[in-house]
């Protein structure tokens, strides 16, 4: 099919080009969920005038073993009130329920929930819905042995592999709330979460492929059990997967080594002692807690996500069907890591609830070759496919090549998440990827916001190549000036939304104060998102990025504050200030400016120090891919340090660098400039 073009709108685009719109693909607008723009604004009016009856008529999918009359509750005026979100108070469910248990009774039992595709091509394996509920049943029984309870916190530190599935399932069927920790984060950012919701269950595996490259993860949670421990946070057990026994290995390899301690317990064994034990679901108020994950927060100290149980799931599962216009017949492929909230709703909780085919990836996009996605497309015929532009750009620097041998005709729906999707990543995904055939989703959103905010719907919204477009039903975003003004028609402002959704966070777990400052006094009576965005002459949304102190880095939120507190705890650093400098391919990359102590000089031991120590306090996504030394670092006489400055010199664009006569010492900045000049 050719390109469907319209052009509706001639003004120039930011590249000096023509801003184009692409239609969806005819034959996608036939039997959409969403069909047809008019469509679109028809039920988007009804999710804003009658939030209730719109609510209510998704909700009505999902089982509920008890209703209410309730609808959705909430204050955003902190000056009037306490903050908060209630959906369906009252009401009694269950996530995992409604992801097993409800699909098996309407006929889906043998159906395949999931393709668990390994690192390895060869290792896959194939689990249809009765089948993961008998696992979940079983590992729920595993937990309850040890002691979990409903209102208990479990760290799962676990690698894409199908036990994290069931654990996280395990946990929503007892209302444990998991806290999955990213497999790639360091001992100390897993000890900081484990203590900070007092875990005393961790489950975890003994290593892990990437690639090539054997990880060991048994190691990383004993010290980080360890390190807890010195918090008085005591983990009673280490539920540990024998993943490294089962996987084929590349040659050669020399395995990590688990260690078996007295608390560890083999995930398999612990398997085989529950087996054939009724574990029931526990009936969940609509706001009891479903699940904690943490993200970087500006002060440094990550912040507790706290999700709740009846709005949470009401919303990942409408915004699954309605984004990826889901379909019985739908091979669904979101190839985020669970660690992050992109695999919760939308490989996790959102795809079950839709009793979608999943495939579930433990490895990377490029392995073995830069061919290994459309080779997977091609061979489960993926119709739906959910990634980042992160790894779209990573693809597209490799050539096109990778994509010859591949026909990916089966692709209807491209969706990306976690940063700006740059036009010439959109174009490269819509065009070579998707061969013109596609809608294209770009869906804005947060891990506090639960599910999608700001997105087109594949059957209904003609797209602009790096707009994340108009809101989800029941959004209401507002664009706000540097006074607090609603910015009404095209322009540039703070992100904010005006009114609650069904998915929204309920707290940060542990700190409500933090809650309300972070999010609502910003702009009083707005949720406040952390980012700018613009509005054009067609209404549609562009998302210009972060406006506080976190930096987006391959579609991963990092907080600089954090990132220089870990430099400065280096014995030669007396100062750091970390700035995201532009990135081809990771959008962003963390460039550090640190000054040493007196008499101490930078040379590359001290560099690769001082990134040891950011790997081992955060992890390796958070390592400066520069770190650079100041004299000195421009202050206001406030004491404040300048980020806007430092940026434009990380940049390298120094003319951009504007007024500098309220700093204390102007001269600093030349000198940062002739050091960076130096080191490019
Ligand atoms: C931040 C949230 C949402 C799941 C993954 C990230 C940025 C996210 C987009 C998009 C532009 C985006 C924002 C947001 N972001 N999606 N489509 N276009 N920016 O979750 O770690 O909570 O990060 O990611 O800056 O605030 P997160």
């Amino acid at each position: 099919m050719s390109d469907v073009r319209v052009k509706f709108n001639l003004t120039n685009g930011e590249d000096g080009q023509d801003e184009d719109i692409f239609n969806p693909p005819a034959p996608l607008l036939a039997g959409a969920h969403c069909s047809g723009l008019q469509n679109y604004h028809d039920l988007y009016r009804t999710s804003i005038n009658d939030a209730d009856g719109f609510w209510r008529n998704v909700a009505s999918d999902l089982h509920f073993e008890q209703g209410t009359s309730k609808g959705l509750e909430y204050n955003f005026d902190a000056k009037a009130g306490p903050v908060y979100c209630k959906f369906m108070d009252g009401a009694k469910t269950n996530i995992s329920y409604n992801c097993l248990e409800r699909n098996i009774k309407r006929g889906l039992g043998d159906k395949i929930a999931y393709i668990f595709e390994g690192n390895e091509p060869s290792d896959v394996s194939t689990w249809t819905y009765k089948e993961l509920h008998a696992q979940v049943v079983q590992f729920s029984a595993v937990l309850r042995a040890h002691g979990v309870q409903r209102g208990d916190v479990v760290a799962l530190y676990l690698p894409m592999i199908p036990e994290l599935a069931v654990a996280m399932l395990a946990c929503a069927r007892i209302g444990a709330m998991h806290s999955v920790v990213f497999a790639g984060f360091s001992a100390e950012s897993l000890a900081a979460r484990v203590v900070d919701a007092r875990c005393r269950v961790v489950v975890t595996a003994d290593g892990v492929f990437r690639g090539a490259k054997p990880i060991g993860l048994k190691s990383i949670a004993d010290a980080a059990v360890a390190l807890a421990a010195q918090e008085d946070v005591k983990v009673e057990a280490v539920i540990m997967v024998e993943h490294l026994k089962r996987v084929t290995k590349p040659d050669g390899v020399e395995l990590p080594k688990a260690d078996y301690s007295e608390i560890t317990f083999v995930y398999e064994t612990e398997m085989q002692k529950c087996s054939g034990i009724d574990s029931p679901v526990e009936w969940m108020d609509a706001e009891s807690p479903l699940f904690l994950l943490y993200t970087s927060g500006s002060t440094g100290k990550p912040k507790g996500i706290q999700h709740t149980t009846a709005g949470y799931m009401t919303y990942a599962y409408a915004t699954t069907k309605y984004t990826f216009d889901t379909k019985d017949d739908d091979v669904y492929w979101c190839t985020a890591d669970c660690g992050w909230i992109t695999g919760h709703s939308y490989l996790l909780y959102g795809p079950l609830m839709n009793g979608l085919k999943g495939i579930w990836y433990e490895g990377v996009p490029t392995y073995p070759t830069p061919s290994r996605m459309w080779d997977a497309v091609d061979k489960y015929g993926v119709t739906k496919l959910y990634t980042s532009p992160t790894a779209a750009r990573a693809l597209m620097a490799l050539g096109n090549k990778w994509l010859e041998s591949t026909s990916r005709k089966s692709l209807k729906v491209i969706g990306t998440v976690g940063e700006p999707i740059n036009p010439a990543a959109w174009m490269w995904l819509y065009k070579k990827v998707g061969l013109s055939n596609v809608s294209i989703v770009d869906t804005y959103w947060q891990t506090e916001t639960g599910g999608h905010m700001i997105t087109c719907l594949p059957g209904a919204t003609p797209m602009k190549p790096g707009a994340a477009a108009m809101p989800f039903f029941g959004a209401s975003p507002v664009l706000l000036d540097a006074e607090g003004r609603v910015i009404e028609g095209p322009g540039e402002g703070s992100l904010c939304f005006d009114r609650a959704w069904p998915g929204m966070m309920r707290g940060i777990y542990g700190d409500e104060q933090r809650f309300v400052k972070t999010y609502f006094a910003p702009f009083n009576g707005y949720y406040f998102t952390g980012d700018g965005a613009r509005r054009d002459e067609d209404g549609y949304l562009w998302i210009t990025g972060r406006v506080d102190d976190l930096m987006n880095v391959s579609g991963h939120l990092l907080s600089t504050a954090e990132i220089e507190s870990a430099l400065v705890a280096h014995e030669k650093v007396a100062e750091a200030a970390v700035v995201a400098a532009p990135h081809d391919i990771k959008g962003s990359f963390p460039y550090a400016f640190v000054t040493l102590n007196v008499g101490e000089k930078i040379d590359e031991k001290l560099v690769a120090e001082l990134k040891k120590m950011v790997r081992e306090k955060i992890g390796a996504l958070a390592v400066p891919d520069v770190i650079q030394e100041a004299p000195g670092l421009p202050k206001t006489r406030s004491g404040k340090v300048t980020r806007r400055i430092l940026r434009k010199i990380a940049e390298g664009s120094e003319s951009g660098i504007g007024d500098t006569t309220t700093l204390v010492d102007e001269s600093v900045i030349k000198q940062l400039i002739s050091g960076r000049s130096a080191r490019a």
